[in-house]
This record gives structure tokens, sequence and C-alpha cells, in this order.
């Protein structure tokens, strides 16, 4: 597995991964870069561990970087929001950056809703976005990315709640980890110039997983079988309900899964 001196020969990729720190081993990426962000460093800064201590995933889930076997990575970013966008707007960033370098080496991948990359039908990759704002100004965005790319950074399936693999375990051959974060980092250049853009949201949709199937959506309140459609500009899913109409998923859904699905 590559080191930092991979990396640097390779940074950076258009306006992002200047700075960039490399960590061999650090809690969490996100964790270090919130500190950074506040003490002033600029956008594109970027960080990556090759081992995370106390990685954190979506929802309070923990999240393993065991060394020498994933891409853990955190980007500062410093937008400027086109009026009247969402935070959705960031929130797809990530997973469509990712699920485009893993196609860039030939992969197949689908999102699924909001941000995991799914290879196979199983989670290679999650997003964890964190944004500070000022009133309702942006100060800055942290997307953290997390990427399995050899089978050893594979959680156990009773450590996950849904079933994980890896790019490698997928593809069938070893695949560079500095290949693709170049990759990732390339498509978060070119789409960062097109926030909020109609392109971007169906560049994110196209690669959905589960439309037009059957999907057990759980919330807070319980759990509904519905169909699923695609998304509002909003970001949030369409659905058809079992009697058939239409609806828009509410704040209180929490994960969805296929109906056919072997897990929780
Ligand atoms: C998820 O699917 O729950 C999101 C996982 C995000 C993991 C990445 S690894 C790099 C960065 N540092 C963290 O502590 N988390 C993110």
């Amino acid at each position: 597995m590559s080191g930092t001196n991979a990396f640097v020969e390779r940074l950076p990729v258009g306006s992002l991964g200047e700075p960039f720190w490399f960590f061999p081993t650090i809690g969490s990426t996100n964790d270090q870069a919130k500190q950074e962000a506040e003490a002033g460093a600029p956008h594109g800064a970027l960080l990556v561990a090759d081992e995370q201590t106390a990685g954190r995933g979506r929802g309070g889930n923990r999240w393993t970087t065991p060394a020498g076997s994933a891409l853990a990575m955190s980007l500062i970013l410093r937008p400027s929001l086109p009026a009247g966008s969402t935070p959705f707007a960031l929130n797809v960033l990530g997973a469509l950056a990712v699920s485009e370098a893993v196609e860039s080496i030939g992969g197949e991948p689908a999102i699924k809703w909001p941000n995991d990359v799914l290879m196979a039908g199983r989670k290679v990759a999650g997003v964890l976005v964190e944004a500070a704002w000022r009133e309702s100004d942006l100060e800055y965005v942290v997307i953290g990315i997390g990427v399995n790319v050899q089978p050893a950074a594979v959680p156990a399936e009773h450590q996950v709640a849904f079933p994980a693999a890896s790019v490698e375990g997928v593809l069938g051959r070893s695949v560079d980890r500095v290949e693709l974060l170049v990759g990732i980092l390339r498509s978060l250049d070119h789409w960062l110039d097109h926030l909020g853009s109609a392109e971007l949201l169906a560049a994110w949709e196209e690669r959905l997983a589960y439309v037009g199937q059957a999907v057990e959506l759980e919330s807070d309140t319980g759990s509904a079988r519905v169909e699923m459609l695609g998304v509002t500009p909003e970001g949030r899913l369409r659905l058809r309900a079992a009697d058939g109409s239409e609806m828009v998923a509410g704040d209180d859904f929490r994960s969805l899964r296929p109906v056919d699905s072997d897990r929780r």
C-alpha cells in the first residue's frame, strides 16, 4: 500500500489537495479536519489517514479503518452555495465523486440514499458531511469519505447494519488507493463548479440504487414497504405507497433497504 509520498506526488488535483496532511494513524480525519478548519485551513485542504482509531460514521456509528487497507480522507471546502440551495447540494457530492472514481477504474457502483456507495449490492464506501454555519452563511464543510479498498477493510457482518464489501473484492483485482483518491478529487473539483445544478442532481440520481424496486423504509415511527421512484430537487425520496399514491419521505425517515435484502 502506498505511503505519504505516493499521495503527495499526485496532489493537488485542480483546486483540491493543498495543503495536504497524511497521518499514519489518527482518531478521526473528520475531527482533525474540523480543528484545522476552525484554525483557518483554506478551501481544498485535504487530510488522509492510513489508519483511524476512532473513525465516525453517520448517525453516531463507528467507522473502522484498519491500517493499509482503506482510504480515509477528509476534505475542507469553503464553497459559495448558490442562492436557494439546500444542504443536500453538499451531501450528494461525496457519493457521486466516489462513484465516478470507481467507474473510472471499471466498477459499476450505485448510490444508496443519501450517500452510501454500493458495489454488487454491498456498501463499499460511506460519506460523512459536517458543515459549520454562521447564521445562514456556510463557513466551511468537511466531506469525510471512507472507502473499503481491500477485503481487510471490510467490517465483520455483525458490526454493520448493511452488508459491506471492498472495491478490490468486487472487482477481483488490486486497486491503488492513490488512484482512487485522485479520481474522487477530480470529480469533486468538477462538480464544485456546478453546486445546486440540475446536471449535478441528474448525475447523482442516475446512479441511485433501487429505483423502480420495492424498499423497506424505516422511520422514527415504524417501517413501510414502498416503491422507490427517485428524489425531489431537495433530495427527499419520492416514493409510491402500497395504495398507489405518490409521496415524499419525511424528516423522520431514517434508512432504507431493498425488500429482498438478507439483512435487517
Ligand atoms: C457512513 O457511511 O456512516 C459514513 C462513513 C464516513 C467515514 C469517513 S472515513 C474518513 C472520515 N473520518 C471519519 O471519522 N469519518 C469519515
